[in-house]
């Protein structure tokens, strides 16, 4: 039976719990940061001197820990392309934004435990030579940004952060920065922009790299809360037991949030890969199942961006037989592992971590219909094809939604998707704008076109009714 593995949200939820320092400390806390701060220098066998900074940058290479905020890159990895050679100060920034739809694991951290976020992330700009960081937490968290304020005031008073911290020589200082209020700001280089007080533009890479070119140009790491709480964990106990936790390349556990039509809505912490999504929905530790009498439809299983998946759907996936050949297997989409990798394979992603459950009650026209709307909204417009093609997806639903759809609506929202992403805008905001109408209505086409029919038999009359420089333009996709 597949059971929660609590090490983030271990004591999150317990009677008592307080977000407070001295809670904090009786559990244990700021512990591993005494322990990060006296590593000595150790000399390898080629002579070599590593660092105590550069000996928890390997064990988080190590660890195979991948970031949390939506891309799943190698943490260790990011971390080396830092430039450390520029001259210049090297940011760090945790990324609080959590406004893709379907997510809400960051803010139970920042609720619950905030010091614990504050530790991780002390650990990580001392790895990385880090004298200033960013906490940019989500606009609407007023009282997330208060509970951060507090916390780091505590921090403060017992010298955890700085000056001197603890002792070891090493200063510190973090602030906590409220997000102006758009999906895009969550985008990194898009907060970067939001941080230094413009408008959140992303910016082109190449060469704004954060970790070569980031905050007010300088070298800068941008990490999700729930990737930086792991840093806590993974000093605690060595980055070779924590790649122990989850499955090869899918390491640690990971916090799905599971909303939508089940029984349980609610976050869940498991080892990475050690649930299947049937399990997330259906078992009574997570999910619970479905409402009464309620089928599956589908599911979006990494927030609102990621390629749904259909309610029987299979996939043929690459395994590893006993005998340690690569083999061949079909699976059906609930029986995927809840993973960085299956899902991928499977043509969608984990994205952050949020499965989104829809049962046979839903229209799935509507359901695209609300997140396109929500992405036409968002779309920062700095590049046209994102921009009009976001624009032109939503209006085409809206039609659809209303009455006044056409058949050939669907190889119209088709043609528009196909056309944003590979390339041709700044951000991946693009390719996650798309994402949802290529899957939505390459899956359930029979629905969009049924719903264009019926609204043209209602109607008596077709396309042409509409405005000509509508249709014009229509036609020039
Ligand atoms: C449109 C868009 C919105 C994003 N929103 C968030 C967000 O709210 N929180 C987050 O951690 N990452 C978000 N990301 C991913 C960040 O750009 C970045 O990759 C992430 O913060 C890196 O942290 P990680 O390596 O720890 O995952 C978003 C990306 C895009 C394209
Ligand atoms: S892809 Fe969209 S959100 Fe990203 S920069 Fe271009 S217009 Fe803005």
């Amino acid at each position: 039976m597949p059971a929660e593995h609590r090490l983030i949200l271990k004591h999150a939820d317990e009677p008592g719990y307080t977000p407070d320092i001295e809670c904090y400390l009786k559990h244990g806390g700021y512990e591993v940061l005494k322990k990060a701060l006296a590593i000595q220098p150790k000399t390898l066998a080629d002579g070599k001197t590593l660092s105590g900074p550069e000996q928890i940058r390997e064990d988080v290479k190590l660890s195979g820990l991948r970031g949390r905020g939506g891309a799943g890159f190698s943490c260790g990895l990011k971390w080396s392309f830092v430039d450390r050679k520029s001259g210049k100060p090297i940011y760090l920034i945790c990324n609080a934004d959590e406004s893709e739809p379907g997510t809400f694991k960051d803010r139970q951290i920042i609720y619950k435990d905030p010091h614990q976020l504050i530790e991780g992330m002390i650990i990580a700009c001392y790895a990385n030579d880090v004298k200033l960081a960013y906490i940019y937490i989500r606009g609407e968290f007023v009282e997330g940004a208060k509970i951060l304020n507090r916390a780091l005031a505590e921090a403060r008073k017992m010298n955890c952060l700085g000056k001197n911290i603890l002792g070891s020589g090493y200063d510190l200082e973090i602030w906590v920065h409220r997000g102006a209020g758009a999906y895009i700001c969550g985008e990194e280089t898009g907060l970067i922009e939001s941080l230094e007080g413009k408008r959140a533009y992303p910016r082109i890479k190449p060469p704004y790299f954060p970790a070569i070119l980031g905050l007010y140009m300088c070298p800068t790491i941008v990490n999700n809360v729930e990737t930086l709480c792991d840093i806590k964990h993974i000093m605690q106990m060595g980055g070779s037991e924590f790649a122990k936790l989850g499955t090869p390349n899918n390491t640690g556990t990971r916090i799905v949030s599971v909303s939508g039509h089940v029984q349980k809505p609610g976050y869940y912490e498991i080892q990475v890969g050690h649930a299947t999504i049937g399990q997330l929905i259906n078992d009574p530790a997570f999910g619970g199942g479905l409402r009464a009498g309620r089928k599956l439809k589908a599911i979006i299983p990494g927030g609102s961006s990621a390629k749904v998946f259909k309610a029987g759907e299979k996939f043929k996936l690459k395994k590893k037989s006993p005998d340690g050949k690569d083999i061949e297997q079909e699976v059906d989409m609930l029986d995927l592992p809840y993973d960085f990798d299956s899902l991928m394979a499977a043509g969608s992603m984990s994205g952050s971590g949020a499965i989104i459950v829809l049962d046979d009650s839903t229209d799935i026209v509507e359901a695209l219909a609300n997140i396109s709307e929500f992405y036409a909204h968002e779309s920062c417009g700095q590049c046209t094809p994102c921009r009009e093609g976001s624009l032109w997806m939503s209006k085409a639903l809206h039609r659809l939604t209303h009455g006044e759809g056409r058949k050939q609506d669907a190889d119209y929202l088709i043609r528009i998707a196909d056309n944003i992403p590979g390339g041709r805008t700044i951000c991946a905001f693009g390719e996650a704008c798309s994402w949802p109408v290529q899957s939505f209505v390459g899956k359930f086409k029979d629905e969009f076109i049924a719903k264009g029919a019926a609204d043209e038999e209602k109607r008596g009359a077709k396309v042409d009714e509409r405005k000509p420089v509508t249709r014009a333009v229509e036609e020039l996709v």
